[in-house]
């Protein structure tokens, strides 16, 4: 690694963290829906999946539409890597990750050679964004329940700390070359919706979904020693088995039946690194983050409306611990939670609260709102111009 880089990289941290200190949490936002100012930059294309296709021509359509949006993120990614390691990393990818995609499952491998096939990006190109996307996640979810037992589960997909600032926009380099690659997708069978899912073209795995009136699921990284890039080196190995963790979340979106099914697909199956899953059911009390290790569940915290509890909420931190001191994004979340009061709570005033800084970020790629009575799932392209953290 080049030295320049190194202090550039530290210089970098520091200045932000004397912004981040000038930064106050900002009073709760109200009436911010629909979506519009600022912090909005668009609506979500819906595409449609048909999963009676063999999974190598499944994503053909989107992958074609969405190509050169595709390139250019990856070409960002290339250009970021190359000032770090000179290259090495990117003969790594060209020969040796297009041998990994074999090791995947099925059918993630076949879909991830079909992107490749058909897209300007090489296979091992689409491995490593397939890859990079389980360890650099920071993210808030939140499941709640209004008086009438309606369950409401949402998001903010904040993804690309560190990598890149871009000092003249004052944005981070990858998350910006991600925020065109934000789609709907709806996967059918059958000609029938079987989940709908917001996610980046090129990635095969789910961060967010919905199965209309059965349940709601999000992943947040959990940051761990034992997790992120040591996981899936010691996985490349050979030395470590276990699912990856946004393999389990499209299975469990595809083929679990109901809420109690996922919770015990989503807290037994063993992962190659740890996680949060923060799912929602369809009646009220269903909602809950579960808290895992790579081998086992460490906690499951549900909704209980009884004890005052009428929602979870995730950010990147153990719901037991203190939140790190430079990243609370929890505090100021829960404060506009509960000054929204349970009474007032529904989809509008809940993307009020994902719109308040420092919940909504420079890191924020996209907010998305599930009710799944409705089976809705509503998800906004965001911007946040500054001042505004950069995470
Ligand atoms: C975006 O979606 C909202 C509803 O979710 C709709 O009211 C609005 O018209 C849409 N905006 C555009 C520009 O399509
Ligand atoms: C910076 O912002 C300008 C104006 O919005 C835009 O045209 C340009 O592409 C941005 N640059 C990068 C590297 O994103
Ligand atoms: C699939 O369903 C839609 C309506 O949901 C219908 O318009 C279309 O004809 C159906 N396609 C097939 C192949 O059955
Ligand atoms: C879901 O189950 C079907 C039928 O068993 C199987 O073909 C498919 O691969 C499964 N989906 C995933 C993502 O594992
Ligand atoms: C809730 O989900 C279960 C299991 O999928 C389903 O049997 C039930 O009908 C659903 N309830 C409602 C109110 O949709
Ligand atoms: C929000 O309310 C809950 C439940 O009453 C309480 O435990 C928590 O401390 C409150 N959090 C904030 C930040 O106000």
């Amino acid at each position: 690694m080049n030295l320049s880089n190194d202090r550039c990289v530290f210089l970098t941290f520091v200045s932000f963290i004397s912004l981040f200190a000038c930064l106050h949490a900002q009073e709760c936002r109200t009436r911010m829906y629909p979506p519009n100012g600022p912090t909005y930059r668009s609506n979500v294309t819906w595409y449609t999946l048909d999963l009676d296709l063999p999974p190598y021509q499944r994503w053909t359509q989107v992958i074609k539409e969405k190509k050169a949006e595709l390139t250019a993120m990856i070409q960002a990614v290339k250009d970021l890597a190359n000032s770090f390691f000179h290259g090495k990393l990117i003969h790594l990818v060209d020969q040796g990750l297009p041998l990994i995609v074999d090791m995947l499952p099925y059918p993630f491998n076949e879909e991830i050679k079909g992107i490749a096939s058909v897209s300007d990006v090489s296979l091992g190109e689409v491995v490593l964004f397939n890859i990079f996307y389980e360890v650099f996640t920071v993210c808030t979810s939140v499941v709640a329940e209004d008086l009438n037992g309606n369950i409401y589960h949402v998001r903010n997909m904040d993804f690309g700390l560190f990598m890149g600032w871009d000092r003249k926009n004052q944005t981070w380099t990858i998350t910006e070359k991600l925020k065109p690659l934000v789609v709907n997708v709806d996967f059918k069978r059958n000609n029938r919706t079987v989940f709908k899912s917001t996610s980046f073209v090129g990635y095969v795995g789910m961060l967010t979904g919905i199965r209309p009136r059965e349940f709601t699921l999000t992943m947040n990284e959990r940051f761990n020693i034992d997790g992120g890039y040591i996981g899936i080196l010691e996985w490349i190995l050979g030395k470590r088995d276990g699912m990856w963790m946004s393999f389990l979340t499209r299975k469990v979106l595809e083929n679990a039946t109901s809420y109690e099914d996922a919770k015990k697909q989503l807290a037994l199956t063993k992962l190659l690194a740890p996680a949060y899953f923060i799912l929602g059911g369809n009646q009220t009390g269903q909602g809950c983050v579960i808290t895992r290790t790579r081998i086992n569940t460490l906690d499951v915290w549900d909704i209980n409306v009884k004890l005052g509890r009428w929602y979870v909420l995730e950010t990147n931190y153990d719901h037991w611990e203190d939140p790190f001191f430079l990243d609370d994004r929890r505090t100021p979340a829960m404060k506009c939670m509960n000054k929204t009061t349970q009474a007032n709570i529904n989809l509008p005033t809940l993307y009020d609260v994902l719109s308040t800084k420092p919940v909504l970020n420079k890191l924020t790629t996209y907010t998305a709102l599930m009710e799944v009575s409705t089976g809705t799932l509503e998800s906004y392209v965001r911007d946040c111009p500054s001042p505004c953290s950069p995470w």
